[in-house]
């Protein structure tokens, strides 16, 4: 497509329902979008021995990630160097060799072609060195997240976060070790959306009391029958009234990125909260626990592939898989040195919002999929104008402002042939 034709599908107050409904679009956003930025590959710690390693995608395009034998990780194509196979099939494992299952030729965890069964079937010259599985252009860790690149050239990683570091940050200094852990697996769920409709959601506090009517009021009738508690306080928040979302600052910054602050609730009364205190402040100071604690960040996306919600130590992956179809994975980490209640409380967070039981989730899919729904045809135009008319100052939960940021930096790397 034309760098104008692309121009005339985003307007500063809407966008062409072309964006979220045309396959050659998405095919162009794989490319130019997906192939170009960082994307988020995996946490070091799912990686934590030679030989290690997970499977994941860039732009479609399968990888597996590894930690090789010199300590480092790398990321590779999950390619055979033969005949294509995909070598690598588990979502994670150990291995001394990666063997492909096709004609059994075998690779280090480097990639470097290990053996070919029948080598004799080879002339002398042959290139073993071009038949490894190949490595991505670039690879980057930034305190323990693993990004990588398809693109030779483009912003270093620290460049590219930005601001989204803070976030990454914050994650990574509430861990009374001063560190986090992958623990056990992810919720997976296929939805049946584009991807750009999931990152729209995300500072979204318009639509909390709608959508989460039936969950709020449910989670509020079981508090008042069988008393308070953690994971029904969190689906009842939905419930807060619109003056307090815009009260929730959301600042957006280059590449698409943005953050919501503003949040109340990141710190709680209970007896594990205050043991885990101490643990932090012993590595902290009582000053340095108090300004990381502090810290009202409620969540932070990296666009395109990317989003933490620090206080509760959960990590949201966008996957897109067709123009209508799109996995996000959650992942709960665990803060080393902290009382284990405090994994429980973020595992209990990450149940109630985001497993496949979660009564408020199923909203939020709904939702999704009704948009998607509805821009398969009829009129072009789908509004973003909400607060447009107040460009100074910072944005709030109830402004469209994070997604026509999102739309400008989608508009940079789309025009970009
Ligand atoms: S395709 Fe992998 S060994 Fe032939
Ligand atoms: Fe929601």
């Amino acid at each position: 497509m034309a760098p104008e034709a692309l121009r005339a599908l985003i307007r500063p107050d809407c966008v062409h329902r072309r964006v979220y409904a045309d396959p050659a679009i998405f095919a162009l956003e794989m490319a130019r979008i997906f192939a170009r930025a960082w994307i988020y590959v995996g946490h070091e710690s799912q990686v934590a021995q030679p030989g290690d390693f997970i499977t994941a995608s860039v732009a479609q395009q399968p990888v597996v990630m590894l930690r090789h034998d010199d300590g480092g990780i790398r990321v590779l194509h999950n390619r055979c160097g033969h005949r294509g196979a995909l070598v690598v099939t588990q979502r994670s494992g150990r291995a001394a060799l990666l063997r492909c299952p096709y004609h059994g030729w075998t690779f280090r965890t480097d990639g470097a072609l290990d053996a070919i069964p029948a080598a004799e079937g080879y002339d002398p010259g042959f290139d073993r060195a071009a038949h490894g599985m190949a490595a991505l252009p670039r690879v980057a860790n930034y305190r323990g997240f693993v990004f990588a690149s398809l693109a030779e050239h483009g912003p270093g990683l620290a460049d590219f976060l930005g601001e989204g570091r803070r976030a990454l940050d914050n994650m990574v200094e509430r861990a009374p070790g001063g560190a986090l852990e992958v623990a056990g697996g992810a919720f997976r769920a296929i939805q049946r959306n584009n991807w750009k409709i999931y990152l729209e959601n995300l500072h979204d506090g318009l639509h909390a009391q709608v959508v989460h009517q039936a969950s709020i009021a449910a989670s509020r009738a079981v508090a008042a029958s069988e008393g308070p508690s953690f994971a029904l306080d969190v689906v009842a928040a939905n419930g807060a009234p619109l003056r307090e979302m815009a009260a929730l600052q959301v600042n957006c910054y280059p590449y698409g990125h943005s953050d919501m602050r503003g949040f109340r609730k990141t710190r709680a009364a209970d007896p594990a909260f205050a043991e885990y205190e101490a643990a932090l402040a012993s590595r902290l100071g009582r000053e340095g626990a108090e300004s990381v604690l502090a810290d009202s960040l409620h969540n932070a996306l990296v666009y395109p592939s990317f989003s933490v919600h620090p206080a509760f130590q959960q990590l949201r992956v966008i996957i897109p898989e067709r123009v209508d179809r799109t996995i996000i994975e959650v992942w709960c980490l665990r803060m080393k040195g902290a009382p284990p209640l405090m994994h429980r409380r973020n595992v209990a967070f990450a149940n109630a919002v985001h497993s496949p039981s979660s009564i408020v989730k199923v909203d939020d899919l709904e939702a999704y999929e009704r948009v998607q729904a509805g821009l398969a045809g009829g009129p072009d135009w789908v509004s973003l104008a909400r607060g447009l008319g107040r460009a100074d100052g910072p944005a709030t939960a109830l402004d469209e402002r994070f997604m026509r940021n999102q739309y400008a930096a989608w508009l940079r790397y789309m025009e970009a042939a």
